[in-house]
């Protein structure tokens, strides 16, 4: 960066606002271990539970044997079960909570079959996916007052904590849209109607959850960028949908002939955001362009780019030209207990999130992610696909936050 420029961002502040440092994620001093179940051995064994010095991982269950294998060796639990229903009866009593890395269509049933015996629940990505689930899981969290958080991984991603700072110390000005992008790939066509060892089969062959979902049935990726950042809420949506023929999108459990959605939404304080999820195309991962009155800032992607911080108050001889923006590996930082600094998936986030709900129960508080910020990531994208079911039509999006 040239020494002008240097000192112009110095002076504009900018250079502080590099070295953002959010609060610290330590938990209390106190003896108090939380006993946790985990159900799932895909995705649900990144989370590095056995690394909270609070936390001890009291049972693990798969349908599946491999799995379960899996689950044992990351958390070094011996405690394994062949079904969820099994775990809960014969090890419930022993656990405070359970985390739900199950199939999406499952979450709400998983995690409300926990809450009902008394153990608090974090639950994978959607929270749901129907507005009648949206309502049971709100229902069931409020009357039996245990906690429940989405291990959103857009929340914790470093380029999102750095936002959240900026957007709580006023850096952007109003931060007035949002640019937001999911992009998972189903790769080879052919490939995905012969080889049954791919993620869109069950272990018997049959259709997984995954043939055929509706790309606005996930849109937390994206959304947890924004409601993650300001809390905002999504009140209408308005969304179209492309596809094309193949069994994937003629033949599936949701009816969707979908394999690319794109939302143009507004939120509750008049703010725009636009929000693709889209299952074919040649590009992956998720990121987030912010606009706000005074700075804008867009997320690295792909190596294309590093962190762009652009400032409106360049002076007026100036154009406004992005400057790169170093971001700080905070996993590395006191954010989390000692043995937890290190890299981690989805861009660090999986410490985050696993210290954060440990943290939230040790301390009696919800977590960052609670059910109602869960409800305003998931739910928008519910309505949204029907929205480009209907070509389009703008829909009102309905609100679950607190009774
Ligand atoms: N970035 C992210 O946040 C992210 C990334 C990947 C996956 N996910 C989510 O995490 C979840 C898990 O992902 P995955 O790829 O491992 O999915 P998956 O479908 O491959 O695995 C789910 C596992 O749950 C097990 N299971 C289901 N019902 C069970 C029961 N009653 N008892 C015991 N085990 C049971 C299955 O046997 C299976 O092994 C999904 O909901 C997915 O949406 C989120």
């Amino acid at each position: 960066m040239p020494a002008d420029r240097r000192e112009f961002l110095a002076s504009a502040g900018l250079l502080a606002l590099t070295a953002l440092q959010p609060g610290r994620a330590a938990p209390p001093p106190s003896d108090k271990k939380i006993r946790i179940g985990v159900l799932g051995g895909g995705f649900g064994t990144q989370f590095f539970w056995h690394e909270h010095p609070q936390c001890e991982v009291a049972a693990v269950t798969d349908l599946r044997a491999d799995r379960r294998q899996a689950l044992r060796d990351a958390y070094r639990c011996d405690y394994a079960f062949s079904s969820y229903d099994e775990m809960l009866a014969k090890a419930g009593d022993r656990l405070d909570a359970v985390a739900v890395f199950s199939g999406a269509p499952d979450h709400v049933d998983h995690a409300c079959l926990a809450m009902e015996r008394g153990l608090h629940v974090i639950s994978a990505v959607p929270a749901c996916m129907s507005l009648e689930d949206a309502e049971r899981l709100r229902a069931t969290k409020e009357r039996t007052g245990r906690r429940y958080m989405m291990a959103e991984t857009s929340y914790y991603r470093g380029a999102s904590i750095y936002a959240r700072e900026l957007h709580r110390k006023q850096g952007f000005g109003e931060l007035y849209c949002t640019e937001l992008e999911y992009y998972h790939d189903r790769g080879d066509l052919n490939r995905i109607l012969t080889d049954k060892t791919t993620r869109h089969y069950n272990p018997d062959g049959s259709h997984s959850w995954r043939w055929g979902l509706p790309p606005m049935l996930y849109p937390t990726h994206c959304l947890g960028f924004l409601v993650g950042v300001t809390r905002e809420r999504i009140a209408k949506v308005s969304a179209l949908g492309w596809g094309q023929e193949h069994p994937l999108t003629t033949d599936n459990a949701y009816n969707n002939p979908f394999w690319c959605e794109s939302a143009l939404m507004q939120t509750d304080q008049g703010h725009m955001s636009r929000c693709n999820v889209f299952w074919m195309t040649p590009a992956h991962g998720e990121r987030a362009r912010w606009y706000g009155e005074k700075g804008s800032l867009a997320m690295a992607y792909g190596g294309a780019h590093a962190d762009l911080w652009t400032d409106r108050s360049m002076t007026p001889d100036r154009p406004n030209d992005p400057a790169p923006l170093s971001i700080p590996d905070y996993w590395k930082s006191d954010m989390l207990p000692a043995a937890m600094r290190h890299s981690s998936g989805h861009g660090g986030s999986h410490t985050f999130l696993a210290a954060e709900f440990i943290n939230a129960l040790l301390e009696d508080r919800e977590p960052a992610v609670d059910v109602y910020e869960a409800l305003a990531m998931t739910v928008p994208g519910i309505v949204a696909h029907q929205s480009a079911l209907r070509g389009g039509e703008q829909l009102a999006v309905p609100r679950f936050d607190r009774a």
